[in-house]
């Protein structure tokens, strides 16, 4: 099994990953909560179905009460009426000051348990059990929680760092086949933005890891969980490092909500952002053809992406609108070579439009 330490400063916790390490949640727990009784569960009603059984047996047998609770599932249900409901049914069962939730799903039970906890009686522990690509490698690990507002998404959160993160990539075979997908452009992206051995396994591995092949999986999301671990315990508050987990993320926000978040997965929104980066490093001299050319490769060779039908114009005033942006000044992030990205500032308009513009051209290729 591994252990990945995120050593954020209030206290370090860990992420435990391993195969099957669903069946040991409850022995792993009792170790992290020697006292504790009762457990919280957080989850949606297709990871119950078929994970739930799983993972209650392996509490029991450690001796924990574990009370499962259900949200609705899906993106829509990421609001603050979720976080009221649960709460409610935490305090009609008694939940207290010393409980613990387990956030057992995908990045929107992890959004809205993390809340929750760091809600519910001025703050409980929270675990996170992830059980998405994008969850396991990204959302779990980091200690952001936060639901979407109509104004827009992510609007209202905390900061509520986990008692611990256990990943079973085990659970990702029953995964939907596009989100699944989505999930792997996330651990490129930690692939380029720091670890060059992880993209070769993309680039020699590619069949494997699309098959779910078991030990792939793992080793892919041990590796990203390292990366995400080393910026976050570097930079916990997103006030300098912790920005180049953005990359293909600046112009894939925009692209999501351009397209009104019907169209893309959030994975495949930033593949196309991660494209368009790349080009832009590409034609201001960041980078070199070689490199651009790798890293498109790789994105595409995972298989098509929905068609994007956008103008650059609109997206860089996206862009410009978002939250992230500072004091009006955009950052990009930019790939220099693979494993080694920069924040750049003050791209010509032109540029990033032009970027945009072409990706419509290769998403019809
Ligand atoms: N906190 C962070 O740092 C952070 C980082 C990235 C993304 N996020 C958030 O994560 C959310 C997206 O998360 P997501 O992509 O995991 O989507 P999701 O949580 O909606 O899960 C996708 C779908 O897969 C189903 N599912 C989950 N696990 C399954 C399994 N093992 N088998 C079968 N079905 C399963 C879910 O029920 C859901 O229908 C977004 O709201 C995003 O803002 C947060
Ligand atoms: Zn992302």
């Amino acid at each position: 099994m591994t252990r990945v330490t995120i050593a954020v400063a209030q206290r370090p916790y860990e992420a435990w990953i391993e195969n099957g390490l669903l069946s040991r949640a409850g022995t792993l727990l009792r170790e992290i909560l020697p006292g504790q009784k009762r457990l919280f569960v957080v989850t949606v009603g297709p990871v119950r179905r078929k994970w739930g059984r799983k993972l209650t047996a392996s509490l029991e047998a450690a001796d924990f009460k574990a009370l499962l609770i259900e949200m609705p599932d899906g993106e829509t249900h990421k609001k603050l009426a979720s976080i009221e409901q649960l709460a409610e049914k935490l305090a009609q069962h008694g939940a207290d000051r010393d409980s613990t939730i387990l956030a057992f799903g995908g990045g929107v039970v992890g959004d809205v348990a993390g809340l929750l906890a760091s809600l519910y009686m001025r703050g409980v522990d929270v675990v996170q059990v992830p059980t998405t690509v994008l969850a396991q490698l990204d959302a779990s690990v980091g200690g952001k929680t936060g639901v979407n507002l109509r104004a827009g998404k992510n609007l209202l959160g905390t900061f509520h760092q986990p008692r611990a993160v256990l990943i079973d990539p085990a659970v990702l075979a029953t995964l939907p086949e596009r989100e699944f997908h989505s999930g792997l452009y996330e651990a490129l992206k930690c692939a380029v933005i720091g670890n060059p051995d992880l993209f070769h396994q993309f680039e020699q591995n590619k069949d494997k890891i699309l098959k779910r092949d078991p030990a792939s999986l793992e080793r892919i999301i041990t590796d990203s969980v390292h990366l995400k671990a080393s910026v976050v315990s570097a930079d916990e508050r997103e006030n300098g490092l912790r920005r180049v987990l953005n990359f293909g993320h600046t112009i894939g926000h925009a692209l999501e909500a351009e397209t009104g978040y019907r169209r893309l997965l959030h994975g495949e929104a930033v593949a196309w952002g991660m494209i368009a980066a790349t080009n832009i490093a590409l034609s201001v001299g960041r980078t070199d053809s070689v490199t651009a050319g790798r890293i498109a490769d790789a994105i595409l060779g995972l298989g098509s992406l929905p068609e994007v039908n956008v103008s650059g114009r609109k997206i860089l005033k996206r862009i410009q609108a978002d939250k992230k942006t500072r004091n009006g000044v955009v950052h990009f992030i930019l790939p220099r070579e693979v494993g080694k990205v920069e924040v750049v500032d003050g791209l010509p308009a032109p540029v990033v439009i032009q970027a945009v513009d072409e990706l419509r051209r290769l998403s019809r290729k």
